[in-house]
């Protein structure tokens, strides 16, 4: 049993090692991200997701139907730009994407994937927890008084041969409440923090995208989702995994 889990922990290690060498650009693309890396860290600074009151932890567990919204941990940025070439969002070709992450925590997947992703162009999302979302909105307020998310999206913009004005204000959106009863009906491409979901929970996330998701092109979830037609498998560094390990991301398409 343990050289089996060590293979695993081994081929996982390869996994990541040759997706991420893959995946470093060069130039003004890898200048941008050197850029959406410190925004991240200095904007979401004293923003953190992990700490909420135990109070509001006990609220949302007894409210939540099937998940632990109290858990927490976070997708890397580096995990972030795995899943986004995946999806092709790193091109413009076709019409632009509108991405969401159901169950956002503080929102920096969000920003982020909006910063960098110029097949994009609208990112939203969905929180139950209250503290976590208006630490999400406060940072991405405090990004855009600062001009530095116009900057950044303007840079992604004009590098990606697009002429249109960025236009961050009406762009990213964060809505505080359950990820079962938001609008996804002009969505294109969905991530799902699943991993506290209960199999009703999984259930009815998968049946909601399934009637839903008029738009979809593809749902990332950390857990199997039924009713979906699987395409892939993703490994992506999570916050809670060891340097060079990650979480397997299950790929649907509609
Ligand atoms: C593990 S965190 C992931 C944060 C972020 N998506 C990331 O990957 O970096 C999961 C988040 O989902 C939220 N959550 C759990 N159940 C939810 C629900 N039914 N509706 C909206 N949010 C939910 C939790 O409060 C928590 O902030």
């Amino acid at each position: 049993m343990a050289s089996v889990v060590c293979s695993f922990a081994l081929l996982s290690v390869l996994t990541l090692a040759s997706t991420s060498a893959a995946a470093i650009p060069e130039g003004p693309a890898e200048s941008l991200r050197v850029d959406v890396d410190r925004v991240l860290a200095t904007y979401w600074r004293g923003r953190e997701g992990y700490s909420i009151s135990a109070k509001e932890q006990r609220r949302l567990d007894r409210g939540a139907r099937g998940s632990k919204p109290s858990t927490y941990g976070e997708l890397t940025a580096e995990g972030v730009r795995l899943l986004a070439e995946r999806w092709g969002l790193d091109d413009t070709e076709g019409a632009p994407g509108i991405f969401a992450d159901l169950g956002c925590g503080v929102g920096k997947m969000v920003v982020q994937v909006y910063l960098e992703c110029p097949g994009v162009g609208r990112a939203l999302g969905v929180e139950l927890s209250a503290t976590r979302c208006r630490r999400a909105r406060e940072a991405w307020e405090a990004l855009l008084l600062s001009d530095e998310a116009f900057e950044l999206r303007q840079r992604l913009l004009k590098s990606s041969g697009c002429e249109e004005e960025a236009s961050p204000q009406d762009e990213v959106e964060f809505i505080q409440g359950d990820l079962l009863e938001a609008d996804i009906s002009d969505v294109t491409h969905i991530y799902l923090s699943s991993l506290c979901f209960d199999e009703a929970t999984l259930f009815a996330s998968a049946q909601k995208v399934q009637q839903e998701g008029r738009q979809l092109r593809g749902v990332a979830s950390l857990q199997p989702l039924p009713l979906l037609r699987k395409v892939g498998e993703l490994l992506l560094p999570m916050s809670w995994a060891s340097r060079g390990l990650g979480t397997m991301a299950y790929l649907y398409e509609t």
